[in-house]
């Protein structure tokens, strides 16, 4: 039995001050029954992806909260948690549910509202995501683990500062279409280089925002997604796990989670990384997206960077990546899941704003933490 995705919407990402997290919720859920033509009472199942509402606005049991807002009481709510990686940890659980035989058209959420407590709270925050006894205790945040990371890669293979800085060059130009996006203007490498230093060798423009914003998706079984007009397929899913803390791993140019998650993903869908024609990887830090080509199986192992320098990753190249700007551009992280599964969807229908030409296969990469999870899902249309 096929899995097939029949509506998609999303808020815009940003700094939203006159909208609550239930809001944003219930503003991208709305959107989503509006594009399949349903109500509230045609979904049997709701799960959401959200990483600490908690400590972001002070609001546990979110899904309950969600249901509850969008009037769907009262079918099963269910949270999904597993940090930035919630909201695609949500779409596997939905897709699951729907696999089980147990629901038959299910909405599936991320959420997130991350601006409501100031970047050092927001920071804190997501430090939860690491190791507390280890890494946050000592003061170690996000951008200083990736920082770790692109030092290790750096010496290991040879990679130049302003190599880096084309990563997040080529998703600030792919943002600049994206009508959702919190950033849409375009950066050259002289801005990287100018741009405050945040963890070295990561400046201000390497790093991923704080972002308010939430993405819906639904999801029905192959007997309902056939009768509309476009279905995008669920073609394969993978997720995998790796050591929460970083200096536990053998080595840090690679997340092995996303390696494995990849594998899983590859072997169900029948396909492998050639047959993919566009991607959305977890570019949180730029370093992740290099890395990330690496684990995918786009490029051999410290090759990376020749993707971006023979530009095969930006629009018009064999492989696009990140055509919505990627996380650079926006990273609700609970929500980031969900939205990078949209863009695919978009991209497989044909109604990206950057638009890959006739794309039929896609891949959506998610990563929570340093890499101590990771998901990979790929869509394909008929
Ligand atoms: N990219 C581009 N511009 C950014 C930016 C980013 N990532 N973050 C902030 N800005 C801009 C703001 O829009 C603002 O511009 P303005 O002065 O024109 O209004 C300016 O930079 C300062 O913004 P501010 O909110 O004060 O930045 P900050 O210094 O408090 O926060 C970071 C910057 C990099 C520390 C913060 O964005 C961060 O922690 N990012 C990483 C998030 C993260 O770890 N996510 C999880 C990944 S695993």
């Amino acid at each position: 039995m096929r899995v097939g995705i029949i509506g998609i919407g999303q808020t815009k990402m940003g700094e939203h001050w006159s909208k609550s997290l239930r809001d944003l919720s219930t503003e991208a859920g709305a959107m989503a029954l509006k594009s399949a033509g349903m109500t509230a009472s045609d979904i049997d199942g709701l799960f959401i992806g959200n990483m600490s509402a908690g400590r972001f606005v002070g609001q546990e049991h979110l899904a309950a909260l969600a249901a509850d807002h969008a009037g769907m009481t009262p079918i099963p709510a269910t949270r999904c948690e597993a940090a930035c990686a919630s909201g695609s940890l949500a779409f596997r659980k939905a897709y699951f549910a729907i696999l089980s035989g147990h629901h038959k058209i299910v909405m599936v959420g991320g959420s997130e509202k991350m601006t409501d407590i100031g970047a050092t709270g927001s920071v804190g925050t997501l430090m939860g995501a690491g190791d507390q006894e280890w890494e946050s205790s000592i003061g170690l945040t996000f951008p200083g683990l990736y920082a770790l990371m692109a030092q290790a890669y750096m010496e290991r293979y040879g990679l130049q500062r302003d190599e880096l800085s084309l990563v997040p060059v080529k998703n600030h130009a792919h943002g600049v279409k994206n009508p959702y996006a919190q950033f849409r203007f375009p950066i050259s490498v002289q801005d990287v280089a100018a741009s405050p230093l945040v963890a070295d060798p990561l400046r201000l423009l390497d790093c991923s925002p704080i972002t308010d914003g939430a993405a819906a998706i639904i999801l029905a079984t192959e007997d309902v997604a056939k009768h509309f007009e476009k279905p995008v397929w669920v073609a394969g899913s993978g997720q995998a796990s790796d050591t929460l803390a970083l200096h536990d791993r053998e080595e840090l140019c690679r997340l092995r989670a996303s390696e494995k998650a990849a594998q899983m993903a590859y072997i169900q869908a029948g396909v492998g990384p050639e047959n993919i024609d566009v991607a959305e990887v977890h570019d949180c830090f730029s370093i992740a997206e290099i890395i990330a080509y690496e684990d995918l199986g786009f490029a051999k192992r410290g090759k990376g960077k020749q993707m971006l320098l023979n530009k095969d990753t930006s629009m018009g190249g064999s492989m696009p990546v990140n055509t919505d700007g990627g996380l650079k551009v926006g990273h609700p992280v609970g929500a980031t899941g969900i939205k990078q599964l949209i863009e695919i969807t978009r991209q497989l229908r044909g109604e990206a704003p950057n638009q890959v030409k006739d794309a039929k296969i896609g891949l959506a990469h998610n990563v929570g933490g340093s890499g101590a999870t990771a998901l990979v899902h790929i869509l394909r249309r008929d």
